[in-house]
């Protein structure tokens, strides 16, 4: 066994709805707002696809999922060369962190975001430094600072998981320019498809200016399909196939390429999840201890508490399962009588 792996533990789901009702003695519904799923589900066209594919069952899937990434590579004009597949994003980072991580590497993201990449590269021997975010958002000077000789990755996570904030175009660019070009930076926008604000990063122009930006978006999100697993990076073509190499050959689902081909075809359907949610976002934002949330461009919200603890609780008391953090707890915007049922809880909370 890899002696690190004894430093880290396996993923802690949270208890299961039956789980809470049985410890908390609660007889109603719960609702699961604990990991940012959207609650409306992928487009109804997405169970047709999978309904009409269900005799292929004992097929393996096709290699390297060629008709989504020829979708894709439509959909944002890039080659598909520069396109990678995974097993969700989850997959993307282990196979990036696999295949570029070694003893002794460094890899510079911040504190407070995304665990997997902090995860996988522990596994693969290589060190983490994890810069403090600055008020909620990613600080970019420092982890300018922290960037060395050892360094062969940088992970920023945009908007972030779980703070919600994002750095905007302008910012990504200026540390792009100061970033050596021969160190990857990965910019995870897994959320981005929630996204409202003008000046958020247009990453595909970016990545024209700078070769070593590179992206990764997923379907679990705003396309309603974390059940399917699939996600993927968009990379210089000499990453794409390197990283390739060690793809598993059948990584990505038969039934999940479909699935994920049905839901970007349509696009009106993702655009009414994106504007949904942002209405029931704004309520949130209107209330009035709202300063001590983070603003949010996504499907959560954080807010910070010192008594984060006791405010789950009070969450789950009208039936929503949130997740707790050392400093806050961070609640999915759900459908209409969740979040009112959670604006009520917060507007009597002493935060
Ligand atoms: C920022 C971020 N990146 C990646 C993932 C993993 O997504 P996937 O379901 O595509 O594996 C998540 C899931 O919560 C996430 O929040």
């Amino acid at each position: 066994m890899k002696k690190q792996i004894e430093q880290l533990s396996a993923y802690q789901p949270g208890l299961s709805p039956r789980a809470l009702k049985e410890a908390y003695g609660i007889e109603g519904e719960l609702y699961k707002l604990a990991s940012n799923e959207n609650l409306y589900g992928p487009s109804p066209k997405v169970k047709e696809a999978i309904q009409s594919h269900l005799d292929e069952l004992h097929f393996y899937p096709e290699t390297g999922s060629p008709l989504i990434k020829e979708a894709i590579s439509k959909h944002l004009d890039v080659d598909a060369s520069r396109i990678l597949f995974g097993a969700g994003l989850d997959e993307v980072i282990l196979m990036i962190s696999r295949a570029v991580l070694t003893v002794g590497d460094k890899i510079v993201t911040s504190e407070m975001t995304f665990g997997q990449y902090y995860h996988n590269a522990i596994v693969e021997s290589a060190n983490v430094t994890q810069v403090p975010l600055n008020k909620g958002y990613f600080d970019l000077e420092g982890i300018l600072a922290e960037i060395d000789d050892d360094t062969k990755l940088v992970w920023l996570c945009n908007p972030n998981n779980p703070t919600g904030t994002y750095v905007p175009h302008d910012e990504l660019q200026q540390f792009l320019q100061r970033v050596p070009s021969h160190i990857p930076v990965i910019i995870d926008e897994a959320y981005v498809e929630f996204v409202t604000a003008d000046d958020f990063p247009n990453t595909l122009a970016l990545q024209q200016q700078f070769s070593n930006a590179f992206l990764l978006r997923t379907f679990s999100k705003a396309y309603g399909l974390a059940g399917m697993r699939i996600g993927y990076v968009v990379a210089a073509k000499e990453a794409i196939e390197k990283w390739n190499i060690i793809r598993p050959p059948f990584n990505v689902g038969r039934l999940s390429e479909y699935a994920a081909l049905a839901a970007l075809e349509d696009q009106a359907y993702l655009t009414s999840i994106r504007e949904r949610n942002a209405q029931e976002r704004a309520k949130f934002f209107e209330l009035e201890n709202s300063n001590a949330f983070y603003p949010s461009q996504t499907n959560f919200v954080y807010i910070n508490t010192n008594k984060p603890h006791d405010l789950y609780e009070a969450f789950l008391n009208v039936g929503c399962i949130t997740r707790e953090f050392p400093n806050g707890v961070r609640i999915t915007i759900g459908f209409p009588e969740h979040n009112d049922k959670m604006i009520e809880v917060l507007k009597h909370f002493d935060l």
